[in-house]
């Protein structure tokens, strides 16, 4: 059973004493990574730890009907947000596979702590301020990153949703036990601003010696399923000539995915591969990768793209397999609000800073004003077990949200 005091002290203790009820939660004792997809046991138990630290602050809770969660200090409800609407705050407690502690749950346990700090200093909530836990931001159950703030927003159909399937065939409006809701213009008509504080996901706070950025804008970005075709056959007896190896088709489109990427200043992984029948004797019947690509500009990616198509398509035909590209998620460059995130680096005397990772705060920003505060990586890693962030540093994050929500939804 997880705590759930609100406790007293410094607040680098504070942080600690939180982060060390969430740090077991699905951790991999093998990797030291994070294992907390979207609706199974440990995202479930971070879940009720967030009901729980709802309740101890005396916070109202609310769910969407999508999986996402909010908790307010102030009511949503009676119209006390006014004609500015509530701010809302928070992140996900999702991770990728073997991701690290801090992508995602460090955003929802600052936002409570940094209600601690406001209310400690005696302020009060101008306008409703909502923690949120938004549910599969990293799309490593049901494969479409931000899933539930699409829903939320409107940007997704939720019958599509509904329908996506995890790797053992469960859907998502199973494991959500619904259809989901999704559009809630209710809530977000009554919001007036989403700040997501995140983990930096490079190195470049570290670099110019900031604990604390401001993001400016996130690279436009997108998943591709390429299902490679061929025929299965005895990897002993079928002579070179004769095969049909999808597993070379395969090879090449991994290559040049790099190679087209570094043409262009873009970034192209394939990180995700399901070979069939997958046996060491057998040429495959099956290959399917997944291309993440991003680029700084729209165009760009919409280049690389097209440019891998007609390479992986003619190789395709030399190795006489056959290529179908499905484009699983598509995410349109955001600015993030320029004067929100101009008044929040004069308030911090941060850095600004551009980002070519996804987050909720990208869907949000079509919606209402939003901003991100980025927080120190000493080792630029993310979406690893080697990620990390300096208590010294969460703390000064912490801070740094409060004095924005201070500025933003106090008096
Ligand atoms: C999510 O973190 C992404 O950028 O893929
Ligand atoms: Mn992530
Ligand atoms: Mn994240
Ligand atoms: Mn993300």
């Amino acid at each position: 059973m997880l705590s759930h005091s609100v406790e007293e002290g410094p607040l680098v203790n504070r942080f600690r004493a939180c982060w060390d009820e969430l740090a077991p939660v699905g951790r991999d004792a093998g990797s030291g990574g994070y294992l907390r997809y979207a609706f199974t046991p440990p995202e479930l138990r971070l879940r009720d730890w967030f009901r729980d630290q709802a309740a101890a602050r005396g916070m109202a809770l609310t769910e969407d009907g999508n999986g996402n969660l909010f908790a307010w200090w102030g009511d949503p409800g009676t119209g006390d947000a006014g004609s500015d609407g509530a701010i809302l705050t928070g992140s996900h407690f999702d991770s990728v596979p073997h991701g690290g502690a801090y992508d995602g749950p460090l955003g929802i346990v600052s936002a409570f702590l940094a209600i601690d700090e406001l209310r400690a200093a005696g302020m009060a909530p101008a306008r409703p301020v909502g923690v949120a836990a938004f549910v599969e931001e990293e799309g490593g159950r049901f494969g479409v990153p931000c899933l539930g703030s699409r829903l939320f927003a409107g940007a997704i159909d939720p019958d599509r949703a509904a329908a996506l399937t995890d790797a053992a065939g469960t859907t998502f409006a199973a494991a959500l036990g619904r259809r989901p809701a999704g559009a809630r213009p209710d809530l977000l008509g009554n919001l007036g601003g989403y700040v997501e504080l995140h983990v930096e996901q490079g190195r470049a706070l570290a670099e110019v010696g900031a604990p604390v950025g401001v993001a400016s804008a996130i690279w436009p970005h997108g998943r591709w399923r390429l299902e490679f075709t061929g025929e299965a056959n005895h990897a002993g007896t079928t002579r070179m000539a004769d095969r049909r190896d999808p597993m070379l088709t395969y090879a090449f489109t991994v290559l040049a995915a790099n190679k087209e990427a570094r043409l262009r200043g873009a970034h192209a992984t394939v990180g995700r591969v399901r070979v069939e029948p997958n046996a060491t004797n057998a040429i495959p019947s099956r290959v399917t990768g997944w291309l993440d690509a991003r680029a700084a500009e729209p165009e760009t990616l919409t280049e690389l793209v097209a440019a891998l198509r007609t390479k992986a398509a003619e190789r395709a035909r030399r190795d006489g397999t056959e290529l179908v590209v499905v484009e699983e998620s598509a995410t349109p460059p955001v600015a993030f609000d320029t004067d929100l995130g101009a008044r929040l680096a004069r308030l911090l005397a941060a850095p600004a800073l551009p980002t070519a990772a996804g987050h909720d705060a990208g869907v949000l920003a079509g919606h209402v004003p939003t901003a991100m505060l980025f927080v120190r990586n000493p080792t630029g890693v993310s979406h690893s077990p080697a990620e990390a962030a300096g208590d010294a540093d969460c703390a000064a994050g912490v801070r740094a949200l409060a004095e924005v929500l201070a500025e933003l939804a106090c008096r």
